[in-house]
């Protein structure tokens, strides 16, 4: 029997396909855009990569469609080193795409179309029970089915495994899902929402982060972008500025994140410096054109040294 993975993702799989663009277009414009390409991405699998470039042993639990893009997205993740036994080919639905248009100051605009994303049922979940039950900490996004989400977060929970919830993309989430994570990971859009509170300054984030934390998470980290992070746990809180870097592509930054904090949990790692880490991780992939291709190993997250 292999040896269980210490953090199990389960989530989307999408093909990015970005094109760079000075503006985005008004509706009836043609623009010209500077370049295209394409790379593996997908909230899940996003994350899923990241936590293995720092080190820890990582399954990804999905589902991708019977095509081309759907090989690329599998072979993107064996070659990070991430477990591909629970990734499940569905014979109908597409595999899922990111349409992105990136701009010069390195934002984004995304629409996914989630395809053989919502091929993943709470039953293609529960068939793979044994290796949530096994892991230490089991991720979580909300590009799949909400059930499925649910399902496996209760599997998780029913065995004793430490969970976490990336509320991304925001949607409404009710009382029983959020008493089942441990660790909510939202940026400021997601914690407005969840919270219903504003989130314009470190006292309205530290307010709405309380109150996501009565809603059951122990653990609240809001993301702040080039401003940090800010956490809220029994032990107090916590706020961090980001490195400062130029911003080539922010795409899958927060997944960068996301992942690399999840290593360091999974870890047992000091929570300060897991925090840090995955703030630099973040800033690096930032720095970077690209997706996965743009997150950093745990070796360039060591030897970084901020700008002064
Ligand atoms: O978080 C970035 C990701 O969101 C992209 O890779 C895109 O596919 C969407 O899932």
């Amino acid at each position: 029997m292999p040896h269980p993975c210490t953090v199990v993702v389960v989530g989307s799989l999408n093909m990015d396909l970005k094109v760079r663009t000075p503006r985005l277009p008004v509706p009836g414009e043609t623009l010209l855009g500077s370049s295209f390409s394409t790379d593996s991405g997908g909230k899940g699998a996003n994350q899923a990569v990241a936590a293995a470039r720092m080190g820890v042993a990582v399954a990804m639990l999905g589902c991708i469609g019977h095509d081309a893009h759907g090989d690329a997205l599998a072979r993107s993740l064996r070659e990070a080193g991430v477990a591909v036994e629970a990734l499940v080919v569905d014979e109908v639905q597409a595999s899922g795409i990111g349409a992105i248009f990136l701009m010069p100051d390195g934002e984004n605009s995304i629409v996914v179309v989630p395809g053989a994303n919502h091929a993943l049922t709470p039953a293609r979940v529960e068939a793979q029970a044994h290796r949530l039950r096994q892991a230490r900490l089991v991720v979580v996004q909300l590009e799949c089915p909400l059930d499925s989400v649910r399902r496996a977060l209760r599997i998780a929970r029913e065995a004793g495994v430490t969970t976490l919830l990336n509320a991304a993309p925001a949607q409404p989430l009710d009382d029983a899902l959020l008493a089942d994570v441990d660790w909510l990971v939202v940026n400021e859009v997601e914690a407005a929402m969840l919270s219903g509170l504003p989130v314009d300054t470190p006292a309205e984030v530290e307010q709405a982060a309380q109150a996501l934390r009565r809603r059951g998470p122990a653990q609240v980290v809001v993301t702040l972008g080039a401003a940090g992070m800010h956490h809220a746990g029994p032990d107090g809180t916590l706020a961090l500025p980001a490195p400062r870097v130029t911003a080539v592509d922010t795409t899958g930054a927060g997944d960068t994140f996301v992942g690399t904090l999840a290593a360091g949990l999974a870890e047992g790692a000091p929570l300060a410096a897991t925090f840090a880490r995955a703030q630099t991780a973040a800033a690096l992939a930032v720095s970077r054109l690209g997706t996965q291709s743009a997150m950093p190993t745990r070796a360039e997250v060591d030897a970084f040294a901020p700008a002064p």
